[in-house]
């Protein structure tokens, strides 16, 4: 029986739980083995107990648990060789050699790294006396297959990360509260949202709340944004606004590559020269993360994890290591790299000021 392996690496987003319960059921539905790795590469590199075998009632109820149940971690060990020598040998004690990882592009391409050297880690083992020749026979090729699970929305290729939804839905609902208290005491909220070098989280949420301003680092305003931030909120404070709602991305710059934090938000629109507002910074941090999923994030988690085990099991040595991608409602195969190269290049190309290149990119198609 073929076995496959699961894991969540990276920061938790929510649906990664949907994710595992999808590629547990479907692997066994596919009449093989499922497991777990626990704490994601650390758990691949400590083995034992770490790697559990799962049965089709152990992910019962866990579409609507928030967070990740089978724990994620950021592991120095597998970032050397040494690390992944041994990840390698607890997988083929184990008897694995498919795995589908859920995380950021940052786990994702530990994993392509992973499977390009499998084959010389396993020469290694076996020339170190580690496992025997026959050991390794069955296990030659390793097979990956990525699921983008983040908060973010920062991967090129596909439309909708897994999380990013449920962490919108949440900042949509922060906001309204602060709204209530905001018009009640004709207040100013500079609220800060996650996002690393994307703005996505802020745009979306600025569009879906209807705030008065918004920054993100892809499109950073002219240098004359004190006075653009100012005009609009004392026209919107015009038309009689009681409240004022900036919303600010964790990376946004200006034009010249240097941050705007919410501070400096907020002493413009404190400036008792200028609009003098009774002005409060609220930065949203980890609830942006955490709590149940929402309805899209499931859905994208459990067909997306159906579709990792087939694309896991059709994976052949000659296939490109692939990620499962949305694309205008469907969901689809991509090759991995491409899309992680294109998004260290938008973060290149935000360093560089070029940001209608980085704008571009994130746009970039990609095909199997
Ligand atoms: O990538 C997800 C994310 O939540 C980013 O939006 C944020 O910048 C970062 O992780 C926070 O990381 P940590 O949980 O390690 O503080």
């Amino acid at each position: 029986r073929k076995k496959i392996a699961i894991m969540t690496s990276g920061g938790d987003s929510p649906g990664m739980n949907g994710v595992v319960r999808a590629c547990v059921r479907m692997a066994i539905h596919m009449g093989c083995d499922a497991y777990c790795v626990y704490e994601g590469y650390e758990g691949l590199v400590q083995g034992g107990n770490f790697i559990r075998k799962m049965e089709w009632h152990d992910v019962r109820g866990w579409l609507s648990e928030g967070g990740t149940l089978i724990g994620t971690a950021r592991c120095m060990a597998f970032y050397e060789r040494p690390g992944r020598l041994v990840a390698a040998k607890n997988m083929i004690l184990n008897g694995i050699d498919a795995l589908i990882i859920c995380g950021g592009d940052g786990s994702l391409t530990g994993a392509d790294k992973f499977r390009a050297e499998w084959p010389s880690l396993l020469d290694e083992l076996v020339s170190a006396g580690e496992l025997q020749a026959e050991q390794i026979e069955p296990y030659k090729h390793l097979n990956i297959v990525g699921l983008v699970g983040s908060i973010d929305n920062d991967l090129s290729g596909t439309d909708a990360t897994i999380g990013c939804y449920s962490s919108l839905a949440r900042i949509c609902y922060a906001v309204d509260l602060i709204e209530a208290t905001a018009s009640s005491h004709s207040r100013a909220f500079v609220i800060e949202v996650m996002g690393r070098h994307c703005g996505w989280l802020a745009l979306m949420a600025g569009v879906a709340t209807g705030a008065d301003f918004i920054f993100i680092p892809e499109k950073p305003r002219d240098d004359n944004w004190r006075e653009d931030m100012c005009n609009v909120v004392e026209h919107h404070r015009k038309m009689g606004k009681r409240k004022t709602i900036v919303i600010i991305a964790e990376g946004a710059l200006d034009r010249h590559g240097n941050k705007i934090t919410p501070t400096m938000v907020k002493d413009l629109l404190a400036d008792k020269d200028g609009l003098g507002l009774d002005t409060r910074i609220t930065t949203l941090g980890h609830v942006q993360r955490g709590g149940t999923a929402v309805a899209y994030d499931r859905m994208l988690a459990t067909l997306q994890g159906v579709e990792a085990v087939k694309a896991v099991l059709e994976a052949t040595p000659e296939t490109k290591t692939c990620f499962i991608a949305i694309t205008e409602n469907k969901i689809v195969r991509k090759p991995l790299m491409e899309a992680v190269q294109a998004a260290k290049e938008v973060a290149k190309a935000i360093e560089m000021q070029d940001f209608d290149r980085a704008m571009a990119l994130r746009d970039t198609e990609f095909s199997e």
